[in-house]
């Protein structure tokens, strides 16, 4: 397994990756992946395999409120035929430790309610549930939880 930052080209593959990760309306199209990815404030991360095959990714944004700066996750993908082996925690570490260099202090994120793996996921890796926004999803018409960790 190999941990790396994002590289021109990626796109294609994380692209795949949402499509066998997220049902519509929750899938980026590629001109919003290679936008999310390739923004001036994201941090992404890589898995991939020996071959290099892309098994998981996160993409992190650094946002601006006023003063304030924060760390928000806008997707983690892992492969449905590589999860439960411990890639999105490798993942989500790797990018909190890149957050925390950057002098941010907590990194929050959007789960829709019914999401429950990705739940007990965020939980297990240190993640709190602060807020509820109703109807966040909206073309799913589906609630969102609010989750933050403090790094
Ligand atoms: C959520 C997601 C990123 C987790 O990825 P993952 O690589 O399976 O995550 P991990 O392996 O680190 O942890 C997941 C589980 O595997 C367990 N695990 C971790 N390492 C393990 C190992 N070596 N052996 C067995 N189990 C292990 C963890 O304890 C955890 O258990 P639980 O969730 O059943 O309580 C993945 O399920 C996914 O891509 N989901 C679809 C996309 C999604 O919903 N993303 C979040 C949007 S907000």
């Amino acid at each position: 397994m190999r941990i790396r930052g994002y590289r021109v080209g990626d796109v294609e593959a994380m692209f795949q990756l949402d499509i066998a990760c997220f049902t519509p309306p929750y899938q980026f199209d590629r001109e919003m992946m290679q936008e999310v990815a390739e923004a001036p404030n994201a941090i992404v991360v890589v898995i991939s395999d020996e071959g290099d095959a892309m098994l998981g990714f996160v993409i992190v944004h650094i946002e601006r409120k006023g003063r304030n700066r924060y760390a928000y996750i806008i997707t983690i993908d892992v492969a449905p035929s590589a999860r439960h082996e411990g890639i999105g925690a490798k993942l989500l570490q790797e990018a909190e430790v890149q957050v925390s260099a950057g002098g941010l202090h907590s990194i929050g994120l959007h789960v829709a309610v019914d999401n429950t793996s990705a739940i007990a996921f965020y939980q297990r890796q240190g993640y709190q549930q602060i807020a509820t926004e109703e109807n966040f999803y909206r073309e799913a018409a589906t609630d969102a939880f609010v989750y933050v960790k403090p790094l």
